[in-house]
């Protein structure tokens, strides 16, 4: 199954304001580097035969380029975001709009969610996060909305904030090899360990490096995995496991605390 991606330009990318320990609006950062890495990420994705479509990036929102926080697309519905702080709230009704524009039907979110930064799809169920940005309330709301079983998971440190930062889906599409994925372990609750280690005994497992590069924040068709190129470790562990890993640079967009799934949005028809 061909997978199809909504992106958006970091054309506006600056790093102004602080909302995760990633970002120092005191440190220097270079628009135009984020923007050709950007377009290296976007010719990556076209050589492995994705279907992009890209939404119209708007000038007072600096963070737009991370797609992946502009809702949740599953069985041709779109669930909204809403954001935890004011500084990305207008990017909501902006892919609200692309969504409806586009022939998906939106659910407006009553509670507090950052899209696929905390919801992640997995077969025929979601991998949900709280702690940081999405509220708890807001896995629920999922459940109702697509109708798919959601498996809560804690968050506790805070540079791994969304769950796109702490846990790779590997494989699990319809179509794919059994759903796994790669994870760093010490991100999340006791709890949510013990979960996480029942419900994917083969995990690959993450160290604190791959995690500390955004090297989790991966994007995989269930065979390619394209992560950061920082992420030495994790690409030998991937190709241990059997996948490809394909290394991407997004050097400058990790200032803001993205990285290529952060930038990838994915449309589920
Ligand atoms: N600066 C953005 C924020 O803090 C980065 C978002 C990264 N996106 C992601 N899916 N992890 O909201």
């Amino acid at each position: 199954m061909q997978k199809r991606f909504l992106m958006c330009r970091p054309t506006y990318f600056a790093v102004t304001y602080k909302i995760n320990p990633w970002m120092d609006p005191d440190a220097p950062f270079d628009t135009s580097l984020a923007i050709s890495q950007w377009e290296s990420l976007v010719s990556t994705y076209q050589e492995l035969g994705y279907a992009l479509e890209f939404i119209d990036p708007l000038p007072s929102l600096p963070d737009m380029v991370f797609a992946a926080n502009g809702g949740t697309f599953i069985d041709g519905k779109m669930y909204t975001s809403q954001f935890r702080y004011a500084e990305r709230a207008d990017e909501a009704p902006a892919y609200r709009d692309w969504a409806e524009r586009h022939g998906f039907e939106a659910h407006e979110a009553k509670q507090v969610n950052e899209g696929e930064g905390d919801l992640l799809t997995v077969g025929d169920y979601l991998l949900a996060g709280t702690g940081f940005r999405t509220a708890h309330a807001a896995h629920l709301e999922a459940q109702e909305i697509f109708g798919r079983p959601v498996v809560s998971l804690q968050l506790v440190d805070p540079r791994f904030y969304h769950l796109d930062t702490a846990i790779a889906v590997l494989s699990g599409s319809r179509g794919e090899k059994p759903a796994n994925i790669a994870y760093l372990p010490e991100a999340f609750s006791a709890g949510s360990q013990e979960a996480l280690r029942r419900l994917f005994p083969d995990a690959v497992i993450a160290t604190s490096a791959d995690a500390e590069v955004l090297g989790l924040n991966a994007v995989s068709d269930g065979h390619n995995v394209v992560l950061p190129v920082q992420a030495t470790n994790l690409a030998e562990q991937l190709k241990k496991a059997g996948y490809n890993p394909v290394p991407v640079d997004l050097s400058e967009l990790r200032l803001a605390g993205g990285g290529p799934k952060c930038c990838t949005l994915e449309l589920r028809g």
